[in-house]
């Protein structure tokens, strides 16, 4: 089988990329390598064997051209929530843009499409409302979680709205032309090659700050580091993939919440004891009491769904998560400089 991973060179898509061609797939990435740190992971597609198509995915003209594949693979966005907010024909030719041109791609070459969509589609307000008599977000009732069915219709960040309105342009295809999808809304995820910073990737951010002993900020919510999400290792989204491709054919065109719910979920004050613990580091914490509006208390995301479809249930744990990443990290630590 032939895939296209798109936003190849990313964190998710170098990991999906590595693990599908231990499966003997022929693999091929499109990314314009504009995310710092994309240029290492680059590195490791070559070892690997795949080609890059480096071209920006706004630009279907590049895109029409490029040789047939069986399934394509979306990884490729701009993902960071609050960047959306200030660059938005950027994420929204990449983000929105972008979905469309694998579309018609996948039109013409009749092609199957796995979309990674995002928890952010979910409507501010409401999660908002989950926690609306708690003081203390870290004082939450876990068992408030988040499916397919929860309120998406109200304000949800620019970036929120790209991949909404991707998932249902993706609805449209299928409807309209028979394209046959899958879609993962993915709450965060985490893991080796991620390489976070301030606005995206919190976890990659706060285990290097800690190996580095760079100071970091509680930003939002007082400033007391409570906010709580819950983290998908990124190895059981890949497992996840597998499981999907190999069953694509009897089970397609169907939405999925997907997390590391209860198994894997923290706030930013137990992050920084777990990031203590692994790298002995203790570095110093400022506060921004004041939340950005595209923040957000709590996310847990409810499994049930993909669970009973795939009997996927995530295996890693969030001590898992630290570990391995902080393994890499300390790996590469030389070479990470230059992109962290
Ligand atoms: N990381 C998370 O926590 C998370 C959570 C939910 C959903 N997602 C989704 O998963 C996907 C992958 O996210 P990620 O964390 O790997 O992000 P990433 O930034 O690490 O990877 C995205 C890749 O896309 C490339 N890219 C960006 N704009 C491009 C353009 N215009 N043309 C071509 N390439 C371009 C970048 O160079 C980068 O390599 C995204 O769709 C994101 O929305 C991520």
């Amino acid at each position: 089988m032939k895939i296209l991973v798109t936003g190849g060179s990313g964190f998710v898509g170098v990991n999906v990329c590595a693990d599908l061609k231990k499966l003997n797939y022929k693999i091929s990435s499109l990314d314009n390598l504009s995310r710092k740190g994309s240029k290492f992971n680059l590195k490791i597609l070559k070892k690997l064997g795949i080609k890059n198509y480096n071209f920006d995915i706004s630009n279907f003209e590049r895109f029409r051209k490029l040789p047939k594949f069986d399934l394509i693979i979306d990884c490729c966005a701009e993902a960071s929530v609050e960047i959306s907010r200030y660059h938005l024909d950027r994420v929204i030719n990449t983000n929105f843009i972008g979905t469309f041109n694998i579309l018609k791609k996948a039109k013409k070459d009749n092609s199957k499409i796995i979309f990674i969509s995002s928890s952010r589609v979910n409507s501010i307000s409401s999660i908002n409302d989950i926690i609306k008599k708690e003081k203390i977000p870290n004082k939450i009732n876990i068992k408030k979680k988040i499916n397919e069915k929860f309120p998406t219709s109200k304000p949800k960040s620019i970036y929120g709205l790209t991949k909404l309105a991707s998932e249902m342009l993706i609805e449209e295809f299928a409807y309209a032309f028979n394209i046959k999808y899958l879609i993962n809304r993915c709450g965060v995820i985490s893991g080796p090659f991620q390489f976070g910073k301030q606005d995206q990737g919190f976890v990659s951010l706060w285990i290097w700050s800690h190996i580095m002993k760079k100071k970091l900020k509680y930003i939002g919510y007082g400033g007391y580091g409570n906010q709580i999400r819950d983290v998908l290792h990124i190895e059981d989204l890949t497992d996840l993939l597998k499981t999907q491709i190999k069953s694509f054919n009897k089970i397609n065109n169907k939405l999925f919440t997907v997390g590391g719910s209860t198994k894997s979920y923290i706030s930013l004050k137990k992050l920084t004891e777990i990031c203590e613990k692994i790298t002995k580091n203790k570095i110093k914490f400022t506060k921004n009491s004041k939340s950005s509006i595209y923040d957000i208390p709590y996310f847990i995301t409810d499994n049930s769904k993909v669970s009973k479809t795939y009997k996927w249930k995530p295996k890693r744990n969030m001590l898992k998560i630290v570990e391995d990443t902080y393994k890499w990290m300390m790996i590469n630590k030389k070479q990470l400089k230059k992109y962290l």
